[in-house]
């Protein structure tokens, strides 16, 4: 028999003691992750910006807004799914996370994912694409493509912010969504 699941509450303690890497020291607070607990799809994002790391919400600021937008193309809503991030602390000035705080922090997405047990895994943007499949595959060649990991199908896509600033990114996240779509109502997750 495998390790029993942690429960998300627990989990989200955890979390929040966490002193495991200096970006605990910048934050305001911790950002766990949000929505439906038994959701089939889990979307998993970067790392909090700043309107996160004030409201302890992922994809609350203007990316979260262009996600909301996005979800509704794959006929889903926020409730319907489950959103967390690669890392809990916002990086200063929105970096990039680095590997070692990567390393620091999978532990806490690693038993988020294997307590929800989704059957999808959105994964948003390279560096959530790169950490979920083990690859140094760049998001664009692998963005609207199914992949696999292990029991979870993988559907990598480019990160909402870039279709903030780019409108050939904004097309090709309309077009990923509406494949989601396609996809989901295969596997019976978003009514036909
Ligand atoms: N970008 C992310 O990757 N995650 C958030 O929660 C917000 C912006």
């Amino acid at each position: 028999m495998g390790k029993p699941h942690i429960p998300l509450p627990e989990i989200r303690a955890a979390v929040e003691a966490c002193r495991r890497c200096p970006l605990s020291q910048g934050r305001t607070q911790t950002v766990f992750g949000v929505g439906n607990p038994r959701a089939r799809v889990l979307f998993v994002g970067e790392a909090p910006g700043r309107n996160e790391d004030l409201q302890g919400e992922p994809f609350v600021g203007a990316a979260g807004h262009m996600l909301n937008d996005l979800l509704a193309i794959a006929g889903l809503s926020r409730d319907d799914v489950y959103i967390a991030n690669v890392l809990k602390c916002r990086p200063p000035g929105n970096r990039d996370p680095r590997p070692e705080e990567i390393e620091l922090c999978a532990p806490f997405l690693r038993e988020q994912t294997r307590t929800i047990m989704p059957d999808f895994i959105v994964t948003l943007g390279k560096f959530a694409t790169q950490f979920i499949l083990k690859t140094e595959v760049g998001i664009t060649r692998l963005h609207g493509t199914l992949q696999h990991a292990g029991r979870f199908s993988v559907f990598p896509i480019y990160h909402p912010a870039a279709a903030l600033y780019d409108g050939s990114k904004r097309e090709a996240l309309e077009n990923d969504f509406a494949t989601l779509g396609e996809l989901l109502r295969q596997a019976g997750i978003v009514a036909a």
